[in-house]
C-alpha cells in the first residue's frame, strides 16, 4: 500500500531541537560522551512535595478523566497564583487547564486564526509559534527580537507590520532562545498599540519565575485595558521541573473558553487526573524549591555568560530570564547550523543553531544551562579549545 501523508503536514517543520538532540544521543550510544546544551528541560527531579502528592492521589483512585476544562479546585488554585504573582483578577471559571502549555497554543491558535490571518510573532521564538499558524493555514508574520536592542520589541517595526489581517500578537517573556525579559516600559507602549489597534495578545510566561538578578515580569494582562485581549499562556513544566507531566493553563477572557475546550476535548479530553492533584499541591504548598532551583540557574549563568565572553570570536548579552545563553558566532563567518554540526562532533557539546529559531537566530547558538555546573564548565573549556581551533585554522 502506498503511503499517503496529507498536505498540511509539510507546513509544519520537524524540530530543529530534536534534531541535534537525536545525533546527540546516536553519538552517546557510540561511547562518545557528549555535553548537552540542547534541549530546553531543567535537570532537577520534579520537588518532592509534589510527587508525594500525585502517588497520594494515585493510592486515592484519582485516576478517571476530570472535568475537560481541569478540575475546579486547580483552576481555582492558579486563579489564586495568578492574583498572588500576576496581579491578575481571573475567576475559575475564565481558566482552561491543558496538557502543557504546547496544547494551549494549539487551542488558542485554533481558536482565533482563520486561513489566512496574520500572526505576529518574534524572531527567534520557540518554533511552534511558527509551525502552528503555518499548519492552521494562517500567516505567522516575524518582528525581530535584536540583541542591540536587548532583545526588547520595536513598536516602530510591529506597527509597520499590522494589517487588516493582523488577529493577535505573540509575546514570550522571558524568551526561548534569547533569554531577554520584556520591560514595562515597552508593555506599556505595546498595551497602547494593541488597544488602538483592536488585537490580541498570546502572552507565553513558561519561563516567569526563572528571573535573575531582581528583574521583574510583567504579566501584559495585568496591565490597562489587557485582560479582555491577553490569553495568559503558562504551565508548570519549567518552574517546577515537571516537563514529563504535562500540565499547562490558559487564562483568557470567559467567552473564548468554551471555543478553545472544544479543541481541548476533541485533542486530549482532559489533562492527567492525578497531575492535576498534585499540581493543586505544587501552586499551594511551595516553599523554597523553586528559589533554591533558580539560585543554581543563576550560578551556572554566571559561569557560563563570563566564560563564553572570554572566548576570542564569541560573545553574549547575559539572560534576564529562562535558562538560554544566545552566543553570538557571527565573527566566525560560518553558518550557525554548520558551526553547530562542527562543535558536536569535534568537541561533543550540543548546541542548538540560532537558526532553527526563525532568520533572525542566524549568527547565533543556543546554549541551554539547565545541566550541571560541571559540565557547564567542561562544555565552556570544550567550547574554547575548538573556536580557538578555528580561528587558528583561519589565520593559516
Ligand atoms: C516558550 C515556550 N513555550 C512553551 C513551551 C512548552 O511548554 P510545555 O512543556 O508546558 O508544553 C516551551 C518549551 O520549551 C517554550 O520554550
Amino acid at each position: 500500500m502506498s503511503t499517503h501523508i496529507a498536505a498540511r503536514m509539510d507546513r509544519m517543520a520537524p524540530s530543529g531541537i530534536r534534531k541535534v538532540n537525536e545525533k546527540a544521543l546516536a553519538m552517546e550510544r557510540a561511547g562518545e560522551t557528549v555535553i548537552h546544551f540542547e534541549i530546553g528541560r531543567p535537570d532537577f527531579d520534579t520537588p518532592e512535595y509534589i510527587k508525594r502528592a500525585a502517588i497520594e492521589a494515585l493510592q486515592n483512585g484519582d485516576v478517571f478523566y476530570t472535568s475537560n476544562f481541569g478540575k475546579m479546585e486547580l483552576r481555582q488554585a492558579i486563579a489564586e497564583k495568578l492574583k498572588r504573582e500576576n496581579g491578575l483578577d481571573y475567576e475559575a471559571e475564565e481558566i482552561l487547564v491543558t496538557a502543557g502549555l504546547s496544547e494551549a497554543v494549539f487551542a488558542v491558535l485554533a481558536a482565533i486564526l482563520d486561513e489566512s490571518d496574520e500572526l505576529l510573532v518574534p524572531d527567534p521564538v520557540w518554533i511552534n509559534y511558527r509551525n502552528v499558524p503555518a499548519f492552521l493555514n494562517a500567516v505567522p508574520v516575524s518582528y525581530d527580537l535584536k540583541e542591540e536592542n536587548e532583545y526588547q520589541l520595536d513598536l516602530d517595526e510591529i506597527r509597520s507590520k499590522i494589517t487588516e489581517r493582523t488577529r493577535a500578537i505573540v509575546l514570550v517573556t522571558p524568551n526561548n532562545p534569547t533569554g531577554g525579559v520584556l520591560c514595562r516600559r515597552v508593555l506599556n507602549e505595546l498595551a497602547a498599540l494593541v488597544i488602538e489597534k483592536d488585537l490580541l495578545v498570546i502572552s507565553d510566561e513558561v519561563y516567569e519565575r526563572l528571573i535573575y538578578g531582581g528583574e521583574e515580569h510583567v504579566s501584559i494582562a495585568s496591565l490597562p485595558g489587557m485582560k479582555e485581549r491577553t490569553f495568559t499562556m503558562n504551565g508548570l513544566s519549567k518552574a517546577y521541573s515537571m516537563t514529563g507531566w504535562r500540565l499547562g493553563y490558559v487564562a483568557a477572557p470567559k467567552e473564548y473558553i468554551p471555543a478553545l475546550n472544544k479543541f481541548h476535548q476533541h485533542n486530549t479530553t482532559c489533562a492527567v487526573s492525578f497531575g492535576q492533584t498534585a499540581a493543586i499541591a505544587a501552586f499551594r504548598e511551595e516553599g523554597d524549591e523553586v528559589k533554591e532551583m533558580v539560585k543554581e540557574y543563576e550560578r551556572r549563568r554566571d559561569y557560563a555568560v563570563k566564560a563564553i565572553n572570554e572566548i576570542d570570536g564569541l560573545s553574549c548579552l547575559c539572560p534576564k530570564g529562562a535558562f538560554y545563553i544566545f552566543i553570538n558566532c557571527k565573527s566566525l563567518g560560518r553558518p550557525s547550523a554548520e558551526l553547530a554540526d562542527w562543535l558536536l562532533g569535534e568537541a561533543k557539546i550540543a548546541l542548538v543553531p540560532g537558526s532553527v529559531f526563525g532568520p533572525g537566530g542566524e549568527g547565533y547558538l543556543r546554549m541551554s544551562f539547565a545541566n550541571s555546573y560541571d559540565n557547564i564548565v567542561e562544555g565552556c573549556r570544550r567550547l574554547k579549545e575548538a573556536v580557538e581551533g578555528i580561528q587558528k585554522e583561519a589565520r593559516k
